[in-house]
């Protein structure tokens, strides 16, 4: 079964073919993160103006000459997200699949990401198996889950303040670097030496499932500020910084596998292409017979494949003429 993916809940525009939920046709993400470096952070407005000009060519790039023939159902992420971003993804799909008359699948863009993890990965189509922990960790949220099967799930806790990522482009902010700051934190912290400082680990023994990086930021903000800080000095921070938040978010899955008995944790969002993060779970996972699982990279980051997926694995179809954009959507 070929589903077509269309993801476009923040910045970028993400349009996949997706075969039977795990082998990626075709794919192809646009985004628009270069018009908002000057502003340091995403801003809705642009987003949604970008993504009206591309839409229509990527469908056009990935369907191909073949058309629609190919396509046998229609899936789009329709929350949460930016209200503009996903009005212009989600009355594509429903136009589409009413068009060419193929099914329409709604998904929830954050267990999308955690399906990221089937795409294109032989040994974990096989060896991920149910039960298992999810990590999400991308620009806007950050949840534990506990997933027991394909729209099955329960979610553990989840950020009461910044999202990790949000967390890093904040971070990366006032060190100077561009938006997207993830990526860029991570390569500095690699050239500093993360014991130099001493962040808060906020809430790591909460004795829950809750995160909260807010104050981690402020405590970089105002290091920061009580000296100049030469090149080394920032480097440290970026390392220090990423040290904090690595091992509050290792700590608390792997402690959230150990108490649900799983043997499996995946995790997904832009954060997962995070290699500290990787490597750190990874390392302590293990320790307890627990396997990490983590998307290629670049189906960490938003893409349409894999909203194909989960759609794939959902089945959860919907009216084209009842559906709508919903910004708030949770975990349900
Ligand atoms: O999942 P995603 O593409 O978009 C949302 O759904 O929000 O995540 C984007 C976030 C940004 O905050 C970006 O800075 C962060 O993921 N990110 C990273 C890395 N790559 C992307 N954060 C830390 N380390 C990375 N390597
Ligand atoms: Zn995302």
């Amino acid at each position: 079964m070929n589903i077509l993916g269309i993801e476009t809940t923040c910045d970028e525009t993400g349009i996949a073919i997706v075969k039977d939920g795990v082998e990626v046709v075709k794919n192809v993400v646009v985004s628009s993160s270069s018009f908002h470096k000057k502003f340091g952070g995403i801003v809705p407005e642009i987003a949604a103006r970008e993504q009206v000009k591309v839409i229509i060519p990527a469908i056009k790039e990935v369907i191909g000459s073949s058309k629609s023939e190919q396509v046998d159902a229609i899936a789009v992420a329709s929350g949460p997200g930016l209200i503009g971003s996903l009005l212009i993804g989600v009355e594509t799909a429903k136009t589409l699949a009413l068009v060419w008359n193929k099914p329409l699948i709604a998904v929830n863009h954050l267990v999308a990401h955690i399906y990221a993890n089937w795409l294109s990965r032989k040994t974990t189509i096989t060896s991920l198996v149910f039960p298992f922990i999810a990590l999400v960790v991308s620009g806007a949220h950050t949840d534990l889950l506990f997933f027991k099967n394909h729209e099955d799930y329960k979610w553990l806790g989840g950020s009461v303040d910044d999202a990790t990522g949000e967390a890093f482009d904040k971070v990366a902010r006032v060190l100077g670097l561009t938006y997207p700051g993830g990526p860029q934190v991570e390569k500095l912290a690699k050239l500093g030496d993360p014991m130099k400082f001493n962040f808060p680990k906020p809430m790591i023994n909460s004795g829950d499932f809750d995160f909260s990086f807010s104050g981690l930021k402020t405590a970089v903000i105002n290091q920061l500020n009580k000296i100049k800080m030469n090149d080394r000095d920032l480097k440290n921070i970026a390392a220090s910084f990423q040290k904090s938040i690595v091992d509050v978010l290792v700590f608390k899955t792997v402690v959230s596998a150990k108490n649900f008995n799983v043997k499996s944790i995946a995790i997904g969002g832009g954060v997962a292409a995070n290699l500290e993060l990787r490597n750190n779970l990874a390392e302590a996972a293990n320790k307890f017979g627990i396997k990490v699982y983590s998307p290629k990279a670049n189906f960490s980051v938003d893409n349409g494949a894999m909203v194909a997926s989960a759609a794939f694995f959902s089945k959860k179809y919907v009216d084209p003429r009842t559906i709508s954009a919903d910004p708030g959507l949770y975990f349900s």
